[in-house]
């Protein structure tokens, strides 16, 4: 006969090769304490509807007691011979409390039973997640605050468009992660739904409490409908997804931290701590935790693909293949939390040249927009401006200077309506400046965003 805790209809063992297939517990160790969160949670429940008697419940929460202390203090033998973290906590719980510890699993199964610790798990990871998200913010807005006047190109197309302030560019990213923090808040709501109960698939024929169970362990709702309890990962395909959003907006920023700090534009420098050096060229600086955040995100995207993969097809209810949710929920969990953690310290070390900036805005132009603005006040057509000012730029680069280094005669030959209040409009202060009305990038305006955003982090709210 088997040795497996299953093992009584089997006659033979189990192969090698399939045991070590099979295990999961590489993987899903992590879950030990919210596996005996809910251990104790479900056995507590039995005592209290009299399946079991109060001093077998007492036994049996002292001894799950003790293993998390092992398992915690590293004096816990982990084997793939026992399967995954459910079946050792089960079997060390026989080991120390003798028969009594065989009553834990009375009206459960393990499907209910992992649906169960992954919800702990992830509605823990959704709140590191929230706190990230908001340092990360907080970094953000104290960036945008430094740099509230620092002009930087803004970009379409990667070409020169019309200058804005650095601290605006950064206050985009505080609107990202704000949404990225209130999807994730909303998918808390549909994680946090008590699965045990489920028992298999169909229930229990003991008569268990699910409302104390829930309540017990923090959930909001229970589960309606057994089948669906233990088959359903939907609320982790909704969490994936918004990683995968996170590490969408994480691949930008990384992206413009790389260039930004490229030779040719070298509008930032980051610290040093944060950079890693060439073991052949001895002057290079090199922004490799941008690059593996940018690399790194495309791992989180392939997770979300193949947790839909994974479910896709699959007959109702609890099928094996789900035991390989919890490798692909963890890997990109894993390396989003990272990317937040070190851009959270390494962000605040950021140093712009505004110098270089700037340079790079009156070589693209940058006021030309402003220019044809200025000529419709002047009650030219903007069609017909955009034309006047396309001619202006098509001089000065044919001589190599910026606009606002036209003569005043030079202009007014292509527009009869300029005269010397031109040349305020030329400036890249008095183009951002002008664009002061909520969401524009003037200075004022970007102030008032961090106000908002500091208010908004101070409180509760997302
Ligand atoms: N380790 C398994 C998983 O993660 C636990 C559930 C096993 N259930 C089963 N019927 N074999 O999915």
């Amino acid at each position: 006969m088997s040795d497996k805790m299953w093992g009584g209809r089997f006659a033979a063992d189990t192969d090698a090769l399939v045991e070590a297939f099979t295990s999961s517990i590489a993987v899903d160790r992590r879950l030990y304490a919210e596996d005996i969160r809910g251990s104790l949670a479900h056995a507590r429940m039995l005592g209290r509807v009299g399946v079991l008697t109060n001093s077998e419940v007492e036994a049996i929460a002292q001894g799950l007691v003790q293993i998390r202390a092992e398992i915690e203090s590293g004096h816990f033998a982990f084997s793939d011979r026992l399967e995954d973290i459910h079946m050792h906590i089960e079997s060390r719980l026989i080991a120390l409390i003798g028969d009594t510890g065989k009553k834990l699993h009375t009206g459960r199964s393990r499907n209910d039973q992992v649906a169960t610790d992954m919800r702990l798990y992830t509605r823990g990871a959704i709140d590191r997640l929230l706190a990230l998200l908001r340092q990360l913010q907080a970094v953000f807005v104290d960036l945008a605050e430094r740099e509230a006047d620092t002009l930087l190109p803004g970009l379409t197309h990667l070409q020169v468009a019309q200058p804005v302030t650095f601290g605006h560019h950064c206050m985009a990213y505080v609107e990202m992660f704000r949404r990225d923090a209130a999807r994730l808040a909303d998918a808390r709501k549909r994680v946090n739904v008590l699965p045990l109960g489920a028992a298999a698939l169909a229930g229990t024929t003991f008569p268990i409490d699910r409302w104390d169970v829930a309540r017990e362990l923090g959930f909001d709702a229970v589960a309606e409908n057994s089948l669906d309890a233990v088959s359903d990962r939907d609320f982790l395909l909704e969490v994936l997804a918004a990683l995968s959003i996170i590490a969408v907006h994480l691949s930008r920023l990384a992206e413009e931290l790389i260039y930004w700090m490229s030779a040719a534009l070298a509008f930032i420098d980051l610290p040093d701590a944060f950079c890693t050096g060439s073991s052949i060229m001895p002057q290079k600086k090199n922004p490799d935790v941008a690059e593996l955040i940018r690399g790194k995100s495309g791992k989180v995207m392939g997770q979300l693909t193949a947790l839909l993969i994974l479910m896709k097809g699959q007959a109702l209810a609890y099928n094996r293949d789900n035991q390989e949710d919890k490798s692909i929920f963890f890997t990109a969990l894993d390396e989003v939390e990272a990317s937040l953690r070190l851009l959270t310290r390494m962000l605040p070390g950021l140093q712009t040249r505004p110098k270089h900036m700037r340079a790079e805005a009156e070589k693209g132009f940058a006021t030309a927009t402003d220019l044809a603005d200025y000529l419709v006040r002047k009650g030219v057509p903007f069609r017909d401006a955009h034309a006047v000012v396309g001619t202006a730029v098509r001089l000065a680069q044919e001589r190599g200077i910026g606009l606002e280094a036209l003569s005043l005669a030079e202009l007014q030959g292509l527009s009869p309506f300029i005269e010397e209040d031109v040349y305020g409009v030329l400036s890249l202060e008095g183009s951002v400046a002008a664009r002061n009305h909520l969401g524009g990038t003037a200075p004022a305006q970007v102030r008032a965003a961090i106000a908002r955003a500091r208010a908004r982090l101070q409180g509760e709210g997302l």
